[in-house]
């Protein structure tokens, strides 16, 4: 995990970072008034976006990550280099990065084992005064994943 001046981004992180940014202000956030946008980034240069979409039911909450993952999925994408997350308060802005929550992380692992390659997850706050750069392996060593249950992932690279 390295924290990495924005100057020292390369331009497809910058780019997905300026589209999260973009895609944080439709977030559903009545009950948190939080706002988190996700960009994800596909093997052929697709970026594909989700924010968070919140519930009265409070457990029923879709995170920006998992939004965007099932997009990603519906638009026929499993396979992801890069993800980069991005999250406010309506009234403030964060003094650190806003990670990916647990649930998040499960999900990426899924899509990560299925990729068969890690996947690079950049983080920054609104600022943009601490951006850091990790990877789902670091950020949820041990998962448990479709490989535990003998799932063959090469079947699943590809949306029919
Ligand atoms: N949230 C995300 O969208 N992603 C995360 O990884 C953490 C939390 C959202 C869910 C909820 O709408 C708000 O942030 C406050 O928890």
């Amino acid at each position: 995990m390295k924290t990495v001046p924005y100057e020292q981004l390369d331009s497809a992180q910058k780019k997905l970072l300026t589209e999260a940014e973009k895609i944080m202000q439709r977030a559903y956030n009545p009950y948190s008034n939080f706002y988190v946008g996700a960009a994800l980034l596909t093997p052929d240069n697709h970026i594909i976006l989700g924010s968070n979409v919140e519930n009265a039911a409070y457990g029923s909450t879709i995170c920006a990550e998992r939004a965007a993952i099932t997009r990603a999925n519906a638009a026929g994408y499993r396979i992801f280099t890069k993800l980069a997350i991005i999250g406010r308060g309506r009234d403030f802005d964060t003094e650190d990065v806003s990670g990916p929550c647990g649930a998040c992380r499960q999900v990426l692992h899924e899509f990560r084992q299925i990729a068969e390659k890690d996947l690079e997850i950049i983080i920054s706050t609104t600022r943009k005064d601490k951006i850091v750069v990790t990877t789902i392996d670091e950020l949820l060593p041990l998962a448990f994943g479709p490989k535990d249950m003998h799932v063959n992932v090469k079947k699943y690279q590809k949306v029919l």
